[in-house]
């Protein structure tokens, strides 16, 4: 495939259109088309940026053949029906995250894809930044020792809103699908799938969660703490402790720009214990380049172009052309694993959604 990546985006709202901005800047990706449930909403996206058809329905859109990839920008609830309709008309798919409302959900939409050999992924942008890319290498090459727990949230403050999708248990709202998905496939990326789930969760007013924390244990006993909210600021950071230093991903590390290395000071102080048992004047002297390397502290900048949003597209275009089914980035079998525990997470909270009982 040399020529454009021609894409049809499903669902016209806010999400939509950051997604729309990004593929502009991306010179082999065109936005072909769009589909909303409203005619004036499509008219508007596609004018507002460029794309030449503009559906009112989605099974027009899923079944316009100039399209290669279907981007499923639709909410939480709508994940698994919209992404069966692209790949039922032979379409690639890109969606959202949540992946879908539950596991069950998300299995159902992966068989079907891997039944008929098309592209699925799920949209974790984080993933895709040149930040991650550089961190997952720095995981790999053991900078900080073998990694043993993660302190990571994402909470912010919204005003209470019984209309918003935030806060309407029929759009699958709750902190746990909207932010906290993010803490816990980060966990996912760096420790593998969760062997044990603890959780706690405040619900509001309309019984969806607006304020959780959540321990993961990991195969090999690795821990994650993670926290999430939609009525209360949290500091957006990311720290990745290992066994000789520690990454600390800077705020809002899921739009990831800038992170710290620091590597311990065990070194250090070990040597100042030696000088101390052996009585200062007989000690051998540390020298400075041993002072500068142990307990160093190094910030890496990795700024992103655009709004970042181009990353996600560019992994699927690159995909596409390698005739790939899927992205060894953000894998199915993961997403599905992301999946179980946040089914996990809430499942103590007593927070079903009505879209749980299509299981
Ligand atoms: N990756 C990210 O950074 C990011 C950021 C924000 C959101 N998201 C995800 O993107 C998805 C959409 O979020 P959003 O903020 O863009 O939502 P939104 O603007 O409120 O809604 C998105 C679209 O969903 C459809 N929709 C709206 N209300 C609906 C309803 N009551 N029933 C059925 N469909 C409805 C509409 O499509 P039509 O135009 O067809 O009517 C709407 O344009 C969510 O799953 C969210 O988690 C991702």
């Amino acid at each position: 495939m040399s020529d454009p990546v021609r894409w049809g985006i499903l669902g016209a709202g806010q999400i939509a259109k950051k997604f729309a901005a990004a593929l502009k800047q991306l010179a082999d990706a065109r936005l072909v088309a769009v589909g909303s449930q409203s005619p004036e909403r499509a008219e508007s996206f596609g004018q507002e940026f460029d794309a030449p058809k503009r559906y009112a329905s989605y099974a027009e859109l899923a079944n316009d053949p100039q399209i290669d990839v279907v981007y499923v920008a639709t909410r939480h609830p709508g994940h698994n029906r919209n992404a069966l309709l692209a790949l039922g008309a032979g379409k690639a798919v890109l969606c959202e995250k949540p992946f879908a409302l539950n596991a069950s959900q998300a299995r159902e939409v992966i068989e079907f894809a891997r039944g008929k050999k098309l592209f699925l992924m799920e949209a974790m942008w984080t993933r895709f930044f040149p930040l991650m890319v550089k961190l997952r290498e720095m995981l790999r090459e053991k900078v900080i020792g073998e990694a043993r727990m993660l302190i990571a949230d994402f909470g912010f403050r919204a005003e209470f809103d019984p209309a918003s999708r935030l806060f309407n248990p029929a759009d699958g709202g709750g902190a746990l699908l909207d932010v906290g998905v993010y803490p816990v496939s980060l966990a996912s990326m760096i420790f593998g799938a969760p062997a044990k789930i603890t959780s706690l969760a405040r619900l509001g007013q309309t019984g969806v969660d607006e304020e959780s924390a959540v321990l993961l244990q990991h195969a090999g006993g690795e821990l994650a703490m993670l926290g999430c909210a939609l009525r209360t600021n949290m500091p957006q950071e990311a720290v990745i402790l290992g066994r000789s230093g520690q990454i600390r991903i800077h705020s809002p590390w899921w739009r990831p720009h800038s992170m710290t290395l620091t590597i311990d000071q065990d070194q250090k102080r070990a040597e100042r214990k030696k000088r101390l048992r052996f009585n200062l004047p007989f000690a051998r002297p540390i020298s400075l380049s041993i002072i500068a390397r142990v307990g160093s502290e190094n910030t890496l900048e990795l700024p992103y172009e655009g709004n970042g949003y181009g990353y996600e597209a560019a992994e699927v275009m690159r995909c596409l052309r390698a005739g790939k089914v899927e992205s060894s980035v953000m894998p199915l079998d993961e997403s599905l694993s992301i999946m179980q525990t946040l089914d996990a997470i809430r499942a103590p909270w007593g927070l079903r959604y009505p879209g749980d009982s299509r299981e």
